[in-house]
């Protein structure tokens, strides 16, 4: 396994291991209104992102948790290791070492930052943040955002059986309460749809380009040279079928092993579309709908959902 993976795995195992000490109760906390795992966030860190200094040429991958984000995070990595002449898996494009251990923005220490600012460009980092938490140098300075957004159907099912697979986060003895849980901003990092309208206020900006999860599934290969346009990667047939390849559900999972150590397993689960047909009920379906027609339906980010098509029955 590469170095800077290894550190990584071996941050969360120290994580999961604090976590198996904990009470369920302790394992969020609040910050600012919204919780966090409290054994791979802190205020401290929260406090000192406030200052972070974000370059034109960074490239900020956002997503609500389970939107897929491991998936993007190895194609954004793939087309900036292309970017830089080298090839995509191969020890030089390790961009890695010197690479922050998490590349998660607001995972860590608090002193990561200010380290992050001996890191060559183009840096790369991932964040489940909503957009008025991030510093603002970010769309001071237009860094470039890539915004990965997923049917909310989907994301609720794939963070419940993560949660039950996770030590960092709650575990739920029935979906029905985790599903209660979820449309009354208990999850870690918020609500869902309050992410996706907070957003929304966001998503014409020049600087940021929004992706469903469901549009990558349906065409990788068209998903791939779009992101690449978007961040001024000029791609080669060859290169897109590898970033392509290398991305598949299959590719990854094979991989997890040496990419994310025993995590990988929960991580890489169906990765599919319309597994909520298996847990929600005609009751639970209808209370989303409700609340999605209410809220995010008419927005522009709503409308990039396909909602009618991914979360009616
Ligand atoms: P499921 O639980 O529905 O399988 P995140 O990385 O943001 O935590 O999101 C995890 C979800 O993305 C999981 O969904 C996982 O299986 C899915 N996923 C990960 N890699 C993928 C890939 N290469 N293709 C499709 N889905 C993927």
């Amino acid at each position: 396994m590469e170095k800077s993976r290894i550190k990584s795995v071996d941050f969360m195992v120290k994580a999961i291991a604090a976590a198996n000490t904990m009470h369920r109760d302790e394992l969020l906390f609040y910050y600012k209104g919204i919780l966090y795992p409290r054994t791979i966030c802190s205020p401290e860190t929260f406090k000192a992102l406030e200052s972070f200094e974000a370059r034109r040429d960074d490239v900020i991958l956002a997503g609500y948790p389970k939107s897929g984000t491991n998936w993007l995070s190895q194609i954004l990595t793939d087309l900036i290791a292309i970017s830089q002449k080298k090839t995509p898996g191969s020890e030089s494009s390790l961009i890695a070492e010197e690479q922050e251990v998490i590349s998660y923005l607001e995972v860590g220490d608090a002193e990561k930052y200010e380290r992050m600012t001996k890191l060559p460009s183009p840096r790369f980092m991932v964040t489940h943040l909503r957009p008025e938490n991030l510093p603002e140098s970010i769309f001071q300075n237009n860094a470039k955002i890539l915004l990965l957004i997923r049917n909310p159907k989907d994301v609720a099912t794939s963070y419940y059986h993560f949660s039950n697979g996770m030590a960092l986060l709650p575990s739920y003895e029935t979906w029905d309460d985790f599903f209660t849980d979820f449309m009354t901003k208990k999850m870690a990092w918020g609500c869902c749809f309050e992410y996706l309208s907070e957003w929304n206020k966001y998503a014409d900006k020049e600087n940021i380009m929004t992706i469903t999860y469901e549009d990558v599934k349906e065409n990788p290969a068209l998903s791939v040279k779009n992101i690449a346009m978007f961040l001024g990667i000029p791609l080669t047939e060859e290169q897109l079928q590898l970033v392509v390849e290398r991305s598949s559900f299959q590719s990854m999972k094979k991989n997890s092993d040496k990419t994310h150590g025993s995590f990988g397993n929960i991580l890489f689960r169906k990765g599919g579309v319309s597994d909520w047909k298996n847990l929600f009920t005609e009751d639970q379906s209808k209370k989303m709908d409700k609340v999605f027609e209410e809220h995010i339906a008419g927005t522009k980010l709503g409308k990039r959902l396909k909602y009618d098509l991914y979360c009616k029955a």
